[in-house]
């Protein structure tokens, strides 16, 4: 989760992966000059939700998100028709006049809708900070006068997602020995807001090569990223840094993402992924993401216990999801950096006041 930049400078940042072969129907591929060789990493990890919900080792979680910081779920439980249902109502929501997406506006800058602009030409998103509240899902709703057959979709998908997210998390916190196998480990996040942005990237063959959205990390605790099934572009760092790794998009699952919140909650023990969009071919691609951002309003993020010892002393100064979140603005420090300013002593002007 971040705000999202758009730059159209070509990067020429690309790099060789061990994931299937890209689709071989680009437009304008890139030149094959502009491809440095990148040390091999492994493939992205895949992990089955039911498989993980029955069973009771979760190692192959916990080193995804410790190694990696992200994963690709299937078997997750949401029926692919609704994840296609949702698709065609996003491309529909798109195709409303601007004024009544103009509509879409909510309680924190960037959470509603951001217009096609000269900094962000190809990209255009909607959005609401709270999904997992019914009532916030109903007022998006009614911003774009809906009509009942999207609302329902939209009500469906937000509460089926809200679900998904807290059993992955639920799952996470029992493979780091947060919680017992018994324990209600959703417990631990229950109240989080759960941010939903569709984007909607314009992407154009003299874009071809160029950044859609930035080298990031996402500010909260995880992501779940439907992607265009048809359209690639995300990229995410390799586990050893050494470079961003194509991901192809895998129709009827999920990307996980762990983000800057993720890191602080364990104490530093969870990745928190720098990814990007790159625009690949010259076609719209439309991705839906949901943040599981952090503890509510001022609440403090603290790290559970089992983080926490004399071996592993407290690496980050106590603050909010909201507090950090306004850090990454203030700062302008979307990749992860921001979290640097929460080690150490606390700075003159101290951070709490932020
Ligand atoms: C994001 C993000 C990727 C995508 O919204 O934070 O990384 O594929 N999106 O749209
Ligand atoms: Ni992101």
């Amino acid at each position: 989760m971040s705000r999202l930049y758009m730059n159209t400078a070509p990067t020429h940042i690309r790099t060789s992966h061990s994931l299937p072969a890209r689709h071989s129907h680009y437009k304008t591929p890139l030149p094959s000059s502009t491809i440095p060789s990148a040390k091999m990493a492994g493939t992205l990890p895949i992990l089955d939700l039911q498989e993980l919900q029955g069973s009771s080792s979760s190692e192959n979680l916990r080193e995804a998100c410790e190694k990696w910081g992200c994963f690709r779920l299937v078997n997750h439980g949401v029926p692919v028709k609704l994840m296609s249902e949702m698709k065609s109502v996003v491309g529909e929501l798109f195709d409303l006049p601007i004024d009544v997406k103009r509509r879409n506006v909510d309680v924190l800058s960037g959470s509603g809708y951001v217009a096609l602009s000269s900094k962000n030409p190809l990209y255009e998103a909607l959005g609401l900070y709270d999904m997992g509240s019914a009532a916030a899902v109903h007022k998006f709703c009614d911003q774009l006068a809906a009509s009942p057959q999207h609302r329902e979709t939209i009500l469906s998908y937000a509460e089926a997602i809200h679900g998904v997210a807290m059993q992955v998390a639920a799952k996470m916190a029992e493979s780091l020995g947060v919680v017992g196998r018994s324990d209600d480990g959703a417990g631990l996040f229950e109240g989080w807001p759960c941010q939903f942005r569709i984007n909607k990237y314009h992407f154009q063959p003299e874009t071809v090569g160029s950044p859609g959205v930035q080298i990031h990390t996402d500010s909260g605790f995880l992501t779940l990223l439907q992607e265009d099934e048809s359209v690639g572009g995300l990229e995410v760092m390799d586990p050893s840094d050494a470079g961003y790794i194509p991901v192809d998009p895998v129709p009827g699952s999920f990307l996980v993402n762990l983000g800057d919140l993720a890191t602080v909650w364990s104490n530093g023990k969870l990745r928190n992924v720098k990814h990007r969009v790159q625009c690949k071919e010259a076609a719209v691609r439309i991705s839906i993401a949901t943040f599981l951002l952090g503890p509510p309003r001022d609440t403090v993020v603290e790290p559970p216990p089992a983080f926490v010892d004399d071996v592993h002393p407290r690496l980050y100064r106590p603050i909010s999801y909201d507090g950090f979140r306004e850090l990454r603005r203030v700062t302008d420090k979307h990749a992860g950096e921001a979290l640097q300013l929460l080690q150490g002593p606390p700075p003159a002007a101290s951070m709490d006041q932020i």
